[in-house]
């Protein structure tokens, strides 16, 4: 096993219910540390160059309105198998096909407001933290 770093958003559905310490939580509770976070009020270019690999697809347009909708916490997740880890505890990108106990089936209302974004690789990892980080905002204890 490896450690890993993976971009996490708490989505601004989540953030203006209030869910910011729940989510957190259970990043915490399950190994994984916090190795950097910030809030942050997306622009528009920002989530449609956050987003491009998803360009041209029919929920782009509202996927970015969504992600500007309000602010979002952005961080840096640090832990063994970080990637996979983060994925897990966030459920299927859909909450309905979500499983018990995870953070898409606990709280989001619908896959166009699933609460959370986790990096699904490594390559995206390294990406989408230095999208929003620069390496000396990334501390791993
Ligand atoms: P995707 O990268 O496929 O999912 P994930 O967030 O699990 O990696 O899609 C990015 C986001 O786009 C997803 O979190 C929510 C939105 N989306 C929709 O609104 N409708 C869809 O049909 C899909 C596939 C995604
Ligand atoms: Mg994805």
């Amino acid at each position: 096993m490896a450690v890993e770093q993976t971009l996490s958003i708490i989505k601004p559905d989540a953030v203006s219910r209030n869910l910011i310490g729940e989510i957190v939580s259970r990043f915490e509770k399950a190994g994984l540390t916090i190795a950097a976070q910030r809030m942050v009020q997306l622009s528009r270019a920002q989530a449609e160059g956050f987003y491009a690999e998803h360009k041209g697809r029919p929920f782009f347009d509202g996927l970015v309105e969504f992600m500007v909708s309000g602010p979002v916490v952005v961080q840096v997740l640090s832990g063994e198998n970080a990637i996979l880890a983060n994925r897990e505890l966030m459920g299927a990108t859909n909450p309905a096909n979500a499983a018990p106990g995870t953070i898409r089936k606990d709280f989001a209302e619908a896959v166009d407001r699933n609460c959370v974004h986790g990096s699904d690789s490594p390559a995206s990892a390294a990406r989408e933290i230095a999208y929003f980080f620069a390496s000396s905002d990334v501390i791993v204890r």
